[in-house]
């Protein structure tokens, strides 16, 4: 699980008599360390804990997992309880003390005040008391054989197997050991044995759940030979975006069983919501403008940490659709609650099978990128735009949008996506790594293009500063002379994203603008523009393709020369400060 939270780790194990703690700030390899590589702590059940701070700076004493004052009970947590505050403070005048400054620990200190033998019955009652969010694992010494387990609105999923039953909050976390997994719902409880799993519901009635097998592998999660997971996630593309684009294509049509709209529908949508964070949001920048130029049909895009808040205006005939790669966003799963409370349907754009935004949304349309460890996405971003550019010709077309043969050309175009992104990847690598070792002491970035170009600006920018931290910004072209352009001085890196023919010239005005201010200018162009290689200091080529699909290919050399800036400066570029790969808490 360390991708998904790295300054510190921990493990409580119960060895039948006792249980056993061991923490400490810093990677997961320090808790290997500390602890001789688990050998020092042995039991027969147990549970562990990568943390990302959220209350509380990383420390040994913050570190999860946190226990009572006798170490009879001990809890890991991912989520954010937020009415510690208050519970803290009653429990302190109940004569409570406290150790850590997280939120964490009043889960642990509130199952000890009502734990009275009954384990199942202190979790029911501590649900009752806490507001936030949680994924819970918990041991108590009592129970020396027994794991519980509990969520609300964090992820949570229960593998089972022959030689011993676990929890997780991701799936790739035990394909070592099972590919049976059970989706925790909401206010769901879970007691687990060596041979038995038992599911709650709050009022602890036993329910059924159903098992499900996951399609992954254990080598989908694994390193394969690269030295990072970016890296072998980038390379991973080609075939990432053919999986999502081939079950689509059927008899040169596009076909979208899983959108469950029928033709009446989609002709009478009057608007799109397309509302998603971080570089799902490019995606849905760059869906906006291929499905408005191609079906006509008005879209907004929204931040979901501003949609949940900003109450927007959903009307009939409104699509509501939530990208995301984890399916675990918080705010896209709040954003995903508003729209569903102001009775809009909504589709997901999603990438982890059954994670709670695609059980949660109307229909689901999966993008089949595979388990995507690096922090830092780039195959799940490409094929979220694959997704894109299949529902925005589907829509056009079943609207008479698009004339067949426009419609014909668009697809061949689009099936060619996986071989142009693996020809950049056969013969652009070495030139990007010469560019990287230019510029990995540039201290100011700027990212620019028109159109769909600003989108992939977006995102070529968010790439380079969340794995090198380089600041950079990313800015329409136009933009750039009504206020940024006074940043621009002498060793300004400007990347500029030239891939629209019919906007050419005006982003080339604005390229002799900035270096004639010192800028030195990057051009991603299309192969055969000679005008960019003319005023940039550089151009990198990609190949040519339909102009609504260019961000799949501009994007590339984009996530190679963040790759390779990050790696000159000698960055853990798959664990970048400050950030962990899903972000379940607002
Ligand atoms: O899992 P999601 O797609 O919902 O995640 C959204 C963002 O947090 C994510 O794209 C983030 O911006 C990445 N670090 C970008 O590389």
């Amino acid at each position: 699980m360390e991708y998904r939270g790295y300054d510190s780790a921990g493990l409580a194990v119960n060895d039948g008599t006792k249980i056993e703690i061991a923490k400490c700030k810093g990677r997961l390899k320090a808790l290997s360390d500390l602890t001789n590589g688990g050998e020092t702590i042995q039991g027969t059940s147990g549970i562990g804990h990568t943390r990302w701070a959220t209350h509380g700076v990383p420390s040994d004493t913050n570190s999860h997992p946190h226990y009572n004052s006798n170490e009879s009970i001990a809890v890991v947590h991912n989520g954010i309880i937020e009415n510690y505050i208050k519970i803290k403070q009653r429990l302190i005048d109940k004569g409570y003390s406290f150790q850590s400054q997280t939120d964490t620990e009043v889960v642990v200190q509130l199952l000890d005040h009502y734990y009275e033998g009954d384990a199942l019955a202190a979790i029911t009652k501590v649900m009752t008391k806490l507001e936030g969010s949680y994924a819970l694992g918990i041991v108590f010494n009592d129970h020396p054989d027994e794991l519980f387990a509990v969520r609300k609105d964090s992820p949570l999923i229960v593998g089972v197997s022959e030689s011993g039953n676990y929890i997780a909050s991701d799936v790739p976390a035990i394909l070592k050991y099972t590919r049976d997994v059970y989706y925790i719902d909401n206010g769901e409880i879970v007691k687990l044995t060596r041979d038995n799993v038992s599911f709650y519901n709050s009022d602890l009635e036993p329910i059924e759940k159903e098992l499900k097998t996951v399609a992954w592998d254990i080598s989908a999660a694994e390193k394969g030979g690269y030295e990072h997971f970016m890296l072998k996630e980038i390379h991973e593309q080609p075939k990432a975006v053919r999986d999502t684009l081939n079950p689509r294509i059927r008899d040169n049509d596009i076909v979208i069983d899983e959108l469950n709209m029928n033709e009446e529908d989609i002709k009478n949508l009057k608007k799109i919501f397309i509302v998603a964070c971080g570089s799902a949001y490019h995606t849905g920048m760059t869906g906006k403008y291929v499905i408005e130029d191609l079906a006509r049909i008005p879209v907004e895009v929204d931040l979901a940490s501003e949609f949940r808040y900003r109450n927007p205006i959903l009307e009939e005939g409104t699509l509501t659709i939530i990208i995301s790669q984890s399916g675990e966003t918080a705010d896209s799963l709040a954003a995903l609650r508003e729209a569903k409370r102001q009775g809009m349907k909504v589709l997901g754009i999603i990438n982890v099978v059954g994670s709670s935004i695609a059980r949660e949304a109307d229909n689901v349309m999966y993008t089949w990128a595979g388990p995507e460890i690096a922090v830092a996405t780039t195959k799940a971003y490409s094929t979220q735009l694959s997704a894109l550019y299949l529902l925005a010709m589907h829509f056009a077309k079943v609207r008479g949008a698009l004339p067949q043969n426009e419609f014909d050309t668009l697809l061949q175009n689009l099936r060619q996506l996986p071989e142009q992104i693996q020809s950049i990847l056969d013969n652009n690598v070495t030139q990007i790594q010469y560019i990287a070792s230019k510029f990995v002491a540039v201290k100011e970035c700027f990212f620019i293009g028109r159109g769909v170009d600003y989108t992939t600006a977006l995102e070529g920018s968010l790439k380079l500063k969340e794995i090198s931290y380089i600041h950079s910004e990313a800015y329409p072209a136009g933009e750039l002379k009504h206020g940024p352009i006074a940043l621009i001085e002498d060793g300004t890196l400007v990347t500029a994203i030239l891939t629209q023919e019919d906007l050419y010239k005006k982003t080339l005005s604005n390229i002799v603008e900035i270096q004639s201010r010192g800028a030195l200018v990057l051009a991603v162009t299309n192969e055969g523009n000679e005008e960019a290689v003319k005023v940039s200091d550089i151009a990198v080529y990609i190949p040519v393709t339909d102009k609504h699909f260019t961000t799949s290919l501009a994007v590339i050399p984009l996530q190679l020369l963040s790759y390779y800036v990050s790696i000159g400066k000698g960055l853990d570029l798959d664990k970048p400060r400050n950030l962990a790969k899903s972000v379940t808490v607002e």
